[in-house]
């Protein structure tokens, strides 16, 4: 229903429906009753909640570790996230925000820019809903009471992953459905329309919670454009209208300064209101005598964000400082997701965290943070960027040999960045010793 709509306009002629008049032949289900995934296989609570042993171990060089006792922040865990989500609440350890880009559900598998092996994502569809529902369920547990969560999904599951998010935070806790452009152009090789965009689910935890409301330094071709106007001492301002729909009984109803509303439609602002910002030289009166209120632009403003987001497109041209990792995401925006859903101090994590774009994005903002991956190409493109910083995405191309070791003994030297700790599961690290050794070395621990 528009806003403002009265009851009596509720009650009018044109509001009569045939619908209202027959009865559905097969009853509808009640006006609470909520709709759910069924599948065989989604496990209860208690499943899920179960507590599996862990033991991790902090990884110091390929021949030293340290066993521990709890999951200390500013790491990155390799392990499967359920086993750390479910330490995680063990250790009632609570995030204010979760940040995931999980599998997409492609059915495909990606690989590094050095055509290493990096994840795999295919899974069948209930198996892969049931997996991010378990995850899920265990990441809202871990989220403070005024955290948020942000899921960054694309086309395949998006419809799907909407309800179980509704199941398990609540339709009221959604927050907004965030389209993101990622990619400017596109081979049309396909009868269908080009795929430019994906997606990220925007949930909080409770209806309180942690928001600093974002916005972008708008070029001036925008402020131009939304502030058309100059005043005598040459501010820009705009034009926008003091009248709302719906219609009043009350003062805002009333004619004002000789005028009515337009029909169906209201004041903005009582009277005397109006003859204040009137006076003040805030009303702007058209040639036929219709008034609208100037709004100014200054300079501290900020264009604010919409739901479609444009300017966070991946990795596209060759001076753009990236790990290599495949799916790797725009670290402008996670600095950005990271400022307006939590503060200096607040815990980070990313459970998903693939090259470790959100633990380094935190860490460049005094968050504490915490990454998870299972994959090892994603272990060692995270520790080398938490320990050297980025490349530009050319010298993935013009692939120099240089002395690998000499390099990196160098940069880290040059290196103030706060130490990310390399912690592994125990069982993994008995298994996979010399692969684990391997990604040390890599990094020079
Ligand atoms: C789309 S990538 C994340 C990319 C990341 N946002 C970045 O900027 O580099 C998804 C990641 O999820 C990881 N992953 C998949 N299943 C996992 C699991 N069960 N536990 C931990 N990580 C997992 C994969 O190894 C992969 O690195």
């Amino acid at each position: 229903m528009a806003t403002g709509i009265t009851k009596q306009e509720q009650l009018s002629e044109d509001a009569i429906s045939a619908s209202d008049f027959y009865k559905e032949p097969i009853p509808l289900p009640k006006k609470d009753e909520m709709a759910t995934l069924t599948y065989s296989g989604k496990s209860s609570l208690d499943e899920i909640f179960c507590d599996v042993p862990r033991e991790f171990l902090r990884i110091e060089s390929s021949s030293s570790n340290t066993k521990l006792e709890t999951l200390p922040t500013n790491s990155f865990v390799l392990d499967d996230n359920v086993f750390v989500l479910n330490e995680l609440i063990r250790l009632n350890k609570k995030a204010m925000l979760f940040y995931l880009d999980p599998p997409y559900g492609t059915g495909l598998d990606f690989q590094c820019r050095k055509l290493k092996h990096a994840y795999k994502d295919n899974m069948g569809q209930a198996e892969y809903l049931e997996f991010m529902r378990r995850r899920l369920i265990l990441m809202r547990e871990c989220l403070n009471d005024n955290g948020s969560i942000y899921v960054h999904i694309g086309h395949q599951m998006l419809a799907y992953l909407k309800v179980v998010m509704d199941e398990i935070f609540g339709v009221n806790n959604f927050r907004n459905l965030i389209t993101r452009r990622k990619c400017s152009s596109k081979n049309f090789t396909r009868n269908q329309y080009a795929n430019l965009n994906d997606y990220i689910l925007f949930y909080t935890k409770t209806s309180s919670y942690v928001w600093n409301q974002p916005g972008v330094v708008p070029e001036e071709e925008w402020i131009e454009k939304e502030y058309p106007k100059k005043d005598e001492f040459g501010r820009r301002f705009k034009l926008v209208p003091v009248h709302a729909p719906g219609t009043r009984n009350g003062e805002t109803g009333k004619a004002w300064r000789g005028k009515l509303p337009p029909p169906g439609k209201h004041w903005q602002y009582t009277p005397s209101k109006l003859d204040e910002l009137d006076r003040e030289g805030d009303i702007h009166w058209s040639r036929n005598g219709n008034p609208r209120r100037k709004v100014y632009w200054n300079c501290d403003k900020k264009r604010p964000l919409t739901d479609y987001w444009e300017q966070y497109r991946d990795a596209h041209h060759q001076s753009i400082k990236i790990t290599g990792y495949p799916t790797e995401k725009n670290f402008e925006m996670l600095k950005m997701i990271i400022s307006a859903s939590s503060n200096s101090g607040d815990l980070v994590i990313d459970p998903f965290c693939g090259s470790g774009t959100t633990i380094h994005a935190a860490r460049e903002l005094g968050r504490k943070y915490i990454g998870i991956d299972a994959s090892f190409s994603a272990a060692k493109a995270t520790l080398h960027r938490m320990r050297y910083g980025l490349k530009p995405m050319g010298d993935y191309v013009n692939k120099k040999k240089k002395s690998k070791s000499k390099q990196l003994a160098l940069e880290y030297s040059n290196n103030k960045n706060e130490e990310c700790l390399f912690i592994v599961d125990s069982k993994l690290w008995e298994e996979y010793q010399d692969e684990i050794g391997k990604i040390t070395l890599d990094i020079g621990l």
